[in-house]
């Protein structure tokens, strides 16, 4: 039942492989414009993934499998003694392309490892659909999960788009509050504008609107005075990065919120798939946190809005620690006030 229901909330589509061509739904544009654009190189897919017209961190994983798939058939047409060099440099291409979102890195090393790194576009592109259906999925497992946490009645602050548009469908904190609505646990949604790009404001308010969730989009800075309210019994969000001892990587503003949740008893969601933990990383301090050009933030619509010569600095991730995180909701499972044991615990075999 709650699965049909998901479902009715799942229409969107960041991306589609069709006619041997990678279409991305272009995010620039949303929502006032739903253009889809033909990716026919993986290069063109790297300067998408850079270019944000592909976005979230499972979304650009699943971009960059695809890219592989072009990358592989790109590379069939060059002489026998070259094509598996091109197709590693491709693959470094796409890895580099933004450098938070693990799930990026996960996606090319498992499309690489699969492949052996002979480009056979056939057998890239199974892979790829495989790693599309397998988001799908632990999207609709943590849709659950997470909305079990949930006391009927709750209001809730989510930050950035972490739905349909930034997955394979359906979305991680967005996919729990889909399945909190519809199992009477989420009342009311605000959005955070999420400046300087406007996810929240452009993306994630379309996608509730669409679905008829009561929503309402916020700034930035009003997080902590709505939990000051009691407007809010949860903050939940999605993640970029999550470290081995829990300490998570997401959109900028998300550490604030989480600072504004401990004051005023609000609690804290990740909702993200295990693609997305990095148990490489040992802590938040070893994250490379993307820095973006400062004309994001000194400009809107292409129009200069700071006075000339006035200096920007565009960190677009931040880093909120393990101990300000209530929960962190994977496909396999919760865990709760996360560290490095529980989570070693709840994913061991991602150490072997
Ligand atoms: O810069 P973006 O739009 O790619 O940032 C996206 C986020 O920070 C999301 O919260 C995160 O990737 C999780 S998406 C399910």
């Amino acid at each position: 039942m709650l699965r049909e229901t998901l479902q009715g909330f799942d229409r969107v589509r960041a991306l589609r492989w069709e006619d041997g061509a990678l279409r991305l739904l272009d995010q620039r544009a949303l929502p006032q414009q739903t253009l889809w654009l033909a990716m026919n190189t993986s290069a063109e897919v790297a300067r998408a993934i850079q270019a944000l017209i592909v976005r979230g961190a499972p979304a650009i994983g699943i971009a960059a499998a695809y890219g592989l798939v072009l990358a592989a058939r790109e590379c069939a047409a060059l002489p026998a003694g070259q094509q598996a060099s091109a197709f590693v440099a491709a693959a470094e291409a796409l890895r580099a392309a933004r450098p938070t979102a693990v799930n990026l890195m996960w996606a090319v090393d498992r499309m690489r490892a699969r492949l052996a790194d002979q480009p056979d576009a056939e057998r890239a592109l199974i892979e790829a659909r495989a790693i599309e259906a397998e988001d799908l999925a632990a999207n609709y497992a943590m849709a659950a999960l997470g909305a079990a946490l949930i006391e009927p009645g709750s209001g809730v602050i989510t930050h950035c788009n972490t739905g349909s548009l930034a997955t394979a469908g359906l979305g991680t904190a967005l996919g729990v509050i889909r399945a909190g609505f519809a199992s009477r646990r989420v009342a009311r949604v605000f959005a955070g504008e999420t400046r300087p790009w406007l996810q929240g404001a452009r993306l994630t308010a379309w996608e509730l609107l669409e679905d008829g969730i009561p929503a309402q989009l916020i700034a930035d800075g009003a997080g902590a005075y709505v939990m000051s309210l009691g407007l809010a019994q949860w903050v939940i969000v999605g993640a970029d990065r999550i470290c081995a001892n829990g300490d998570t990587a997401n959109k900028i503003g998300t550490l604030s919120l989480a600072c504004a949740a401990r004051q005023f008893g609000v609690r804290v969601m990740v909702v993200a798939p295990t693609t997305t933990l990095d148990f490489a990383t040992a802590d938040g301090g070893a994250i490379h946190v993307e820095e973006r050009d400062a004309r994001e933030l000194t400009d809107y619509a292409g129009q200069r809005v700071a006075a000339p010569g006035v200096v920007g600095f565009n960190p677009v991730f931040d880093v909120t620690p393990a101990r300000l995180i209530d929960a962190i909701v994977t496909e396999r499972g919760v865990v709760l006030a996360p560290d490095a044991d529980k989570l070693r615990a709840a994913f061991f075999d991602q150490y072997n």
